[in-house]
């Protein structure tokens, strides 16, 4: 596995690649990867004959009072997991290399974020687009993975690429889960034993609600207001910072659940913020 961190030497290896005739599948990371990382990475090598794997933690996608310079981190490890997944390329770039002092240019999709983690993180969705937009032509792929863990990250890209007429095709992969239900994510290292025990009650709300929803109940409102009974029940030591129910492509709250519906929950749980969410198809 090559490690690069110069932004135009992955673009000139990734030119070279293409004028081998070969595809490149890209799968962008902030590290400290799991399961759910390696699923992105397993699904990329099928459909591809060069995988490039980024890890970078975004500095523009954090707000002042997030956890920027707390978020974990293990170099070799993720070097490890990730060559072990078949990756070719691990480009690991400095900040300072991916952004001048002046940087002055913003790709957002602002419709899309307006609600869920867009509401409550007002710069993350302009952040991601953006690192996105040069991952994507620095590393020119025919394919990108994405996990439907942040649906409404994966949604914005879609509409991202789709208006800018961005040639990569974007692919979603299902979340990954720990048995007891709980999402992998690299913040549940924030947990605490006890914590950590509560958590899967995340999950197990949205199947409840999603049940109910499934057996006719058509009103948002009354959904919602169940989910927040059963979370102050299940996860007392919980804050939660939405419980919504969205249009899956366009992420604006629907008030009568008539079609496909997406249920995403954030909640804080001591140092972790942590998002669910279920696809409730109808
Ligand atoms: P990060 O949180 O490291 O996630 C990288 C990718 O892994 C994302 O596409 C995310 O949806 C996916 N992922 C995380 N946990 C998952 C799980 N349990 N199951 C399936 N997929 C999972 O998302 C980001 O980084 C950044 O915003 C990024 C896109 C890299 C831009 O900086």
């Amino acid at each position: 596995m090559n490690i690069i961190t110069a932004p135009t030497e992955l673009q000139k290896q990734c030119q070279t690649w293409r004028q081998e005739g070969l595809t490149i599948g890209l799968v962008p990371t902030m590290g400290f990867f799991h399961e759910g990382h390696m699923a992105l990475m397993d699904r990329a090598r099928k459909l591809c004959d060069k995988l490039v794997v980024t890890l970078f933690v975004n500095p523009t996608q954090f707000g002042e009072n997030e956890d920027l310079d707390k978020y974990p981190h293990d170099f070799d490890g993720d070097c490890e997991k990730a060559e072990s997944h078949g990756t070719d390329l691990l480009f690991a770039p400095e900040k300072s290399s991916m952004y001048d002092k002046d940087h002055a240019t913003w790709v957002n999709v602002p419709e899309l974020g307006k609600h869920l983690c867009g509401k409550s993180r007002p710069v993350h969705f302009t952040g991601v687009c953006t690192v996105v937009t040069k991952l994507f032509m620095l590393a020119q792929p025919q394919i990108a993975v994405f996990g439907q863990k942040d649906w409404q990250q994966l949604a914005i890209i879609r509409r991202m690429v789709r208006d800018l007429n961005i040639p990569v095709e974007i692919v979603g992969q299902p979340i990954v889960r720990e048995p007891d239900g709980l999402a992998l994510s690299s913040r549940n290292a924030y947990l605490t034993q006890e914590e950590r025990a509560a958590a899967p009650a995340l999950r197990k709300g949205l199947v409840k609600m999603a049940e109910m929803v499934k057996q006719g109940e058509q009103s948002a409102q009354a959904a919602k207001a169940f989910l927040q009974t059963d979370y102050a029940s299940t996860l007392p030591m919980g804050t939660v910072d939405y419980l919504e129910i969205v249009d899956p492509d366009d992420i604006v709250p629907v008030e009568t659940i008539t079609g496909p519906v997406l249920a995403a929950v954030a909640v804080v749980i001591g140092k972790a913020r942590l998002i669910d969410n279920i696809l409730i198809e109808v």
